[in-house]
């Protein structure tokens, strides 16, 4: 097994699963055409996110790390009529793209994009006090990991879920001993989720992954372990 199988796989899979999607298409070749860097989530994982948040029926949906876009679009394609996606973006350039992505998609009336800090657009969004969330996706700088999820579990209703990306970096969250700052991230993260399991507030997993983006990971997190 190697990584030209992993992303021969996701290929043959995607050829099967997804249809031909030229908006989404044109977003990725904008993104590059930007100069953003290329780490959106594949074509596969874009529509795990869909699906889950289509069998959450969630209505409202909040992301941490737009880029681009294409992960926003994926999961704004899951709304239903009257839903809405909050997604935060630290960098005015992403942003813009984004912003244009979102239009060429059609989804700029269900997208609101908010500029800035995450930290600082997540406690803004907590100090608001608007309806709480169905389903988060978090995927901006690893390091803050362990905050963002602490703020999505606020933020969130019980029975809504939250997915963070990027969780397993190649394995070297096994080092106890690493100093790289996402990788310490992800440990925080997982002393959140050991504490809050404890405290019955989530029931969570971790996923393992390989494909076109290597190999990484998710963790999948649903908020009230207790039936809430
Ligand atoms: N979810 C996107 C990919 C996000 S990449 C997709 O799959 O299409 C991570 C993004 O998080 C980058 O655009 C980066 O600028 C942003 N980011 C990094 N640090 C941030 C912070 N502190 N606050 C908000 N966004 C941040
Ligand atoms: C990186 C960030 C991501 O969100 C991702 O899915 C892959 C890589 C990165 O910062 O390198
Ligand atoms: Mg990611």
């Amino acid at each position: 097994m190697n990584p030209e199988t992993w992303a021969g796989v996701d290929e043959y899979a995607a050829k099967a699963v997804l249809a031909r999607d030229p908006v989404l298409e044109a977003v990725l070749a904008a993104n590059e055409a930007a100069g953003l860097p290329a780490i959106a989530v594949s074509p596969l994982q874009g529509k795990l996110l869909q699906l889950l948040a289509r069998i959450r029926g969630a209505r409202r949906i909040l992301e941490v790390g737009t880029l681009g876009g294409y992960s926003t679009i994926w999961l704004a394609r899951s709304l239903p009529a009257g839903g809405r996606i909050v997604t935060l973006e630290l960098e005015k350039k992403h942003a813009a793209v984004a912003r244009e992505n979102f239009r060429r998609a059609g989804v700029e009336g269900v997208v609101e994009l908010r500029e800035g800090r995450a930290s600082e657009r997540l406690a803004e969004l907590e100090r608001e006090g608007g309806e709480l969330f169905d389903f988060v996706f978090v995927d901006a700088d690893k390091a803050s990991l362990a905050e963002y999820f602490e703020a999505a579990l606020r933020l969130t209703r019980p029975g809504g879920a939250i997915v963070l990306d990027n969780v397993v970096r190649k394995g070297a969250v096994i080092d106890a001993a690493s100093e790289d700052a996402s990788v310490r991230g992800v440990r925080r993260l997982n002393e959140v989720l050991a504490r809050e399991t404890e405290r019955g507030r989530v029931s969570a997993t971790t996923i393992q992954t390989v494909g076109v983006k290597g190999y990484d990971g998710f963790t999948l997190a649903v908020v009230g372990a207790n039936g809430g």
